[in-house]
């Protein structure tokens, strides 16, 4: 009987995981539950006889990875697998996958909360404003960006995005106007919401040259992953311009210096948020049980990452 273990740090919504022991049980195999763990030893000693794992942000290295001498396949649950160790994967033969789209509204709805937060002051009863009428650039024209436009129209926002992997007519039919470089977007747009991926290329990318071209009053809105910051340039622009703000699903690591120093001018939230609705939980959940199935029972590996 195949093994599948669930090494959540963060647990699914229980509805997800009753999803996931059905699609599992179904096709006769075991579910292993290891929710809310402390250390990467629990980890590794419950994964021991797993064929296969289901993760969300839990950081998958060479340890964990190797820790099963039966494991074939991991699936991230959810979109970014920056947290998954792709060569460690790939020397021990193991396949890695994500769930594309399946949490994407709920990271979506997330930006929109931290941007109507911030807006209202945190609905402390002082007067605030209002998004209709302002600019919102889409940084990365995904799937999560795309339900930042659905949202955004209902709000009657101005909308922008730039991503050079779309093409500009889909971005046109979706009502957006396509910007050609990150420099266009943020001149551009009251608001930037970031949806870009945390890569070699991204890690530290969005910096002081890049936000110092945002309008007066510019906010940055970051539910992607906060790798992608260089946080050194953000506090530099931060401290020079007070107009500036910044609003993250999950505080940077200079959390302490913003709260000092520039109160009222960020919202984070104190655990990644994006993710965590029971509908964003069952679909990511559920996609990515299916996926172990279909993958041991029909070798298909339609979502793998570590080609
Ligand atoms: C994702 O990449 O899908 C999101 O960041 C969700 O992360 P989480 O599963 O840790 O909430």
């Amino acid at each position: 009987m195949k093994k599948v273990l669930i090494a959540t740090e963060k647990p699914f919504a229980p509805a997800a995981v009753n999803g996931i022991r059905e699609v599992l049980n179904q096709a006769g195999y075991q579910m292993e539950l290891l929710e809310s763990y402390t250390t990467a030893d629990e980890w590794k000693k419950a994964a021991g006889d797993a064929d296969a794992m289901i993760i969300r942000s839990d950081k998958a290295n060479a340890d964990v990875i190797g820790s099963s001498l039966k494991l074939k396949i991991i699936v991230r649950a959810g979109a970014g697998y920056d947290n998954i160790d792709l060569e460690a994967c790939n020397r021990a033969g193991v396949v890695a996958m994500n769930t594309p789209g399946q949490n994407s509204n709920a990271v979506a709805e997330l930006a929109f909360g931290l941007m109507l937060y911030h807006v209202r002051k945190g609905f402390n009863g002082k007067s605030g404003s209002e998004l209709r009428g302002k600019k919102l650039g889409i940084h990365a024209y995904g799937n999560v960006g795309q339900f930042m436009a659905q949202i955004a129209r209902g709000f009657g926002m101005e909308l922008y995005a730039c991503d050079p992997f779309v093409e500009k007519a889909n971005i046109i039919a979706d009502g957006l106007k396509p910007l050609n470089t990150a420099e266009e977007l943020y001149k551009s747009c009251d608001f930037v919401s970031l949806h870009i991926p945390a890569n070699e290329k991204t890690r530290k990318s969005i910096g002081y040259s890049l936000l110092s071209l945002m309008p007066k009053g510019g906010t940055l809105v970051n539910t992607a992953r906060k790798e992608v910051i260089d946080e050194e340039g953000l506090l530099k622009l931060m401290e020079e311009r007070s107009d500036i703000n910044y609003l993250s699903d999950l505080a940077p690591d200079a959390k302490e210096i913003f709260e000092d120093k520039y109160p009222g001018r960020f919202v984070f939230t104190a655990k990644k948020m994006g993710a965590q609705t029971a509908e964003a939980n069952i679909n990511a959940g559920i996609a990515a049980a299916t996926q172990i199935v279909n993958f041991f029972e029909k070798g298909d590996t339609t979502f793998q990452v570590n080609k």
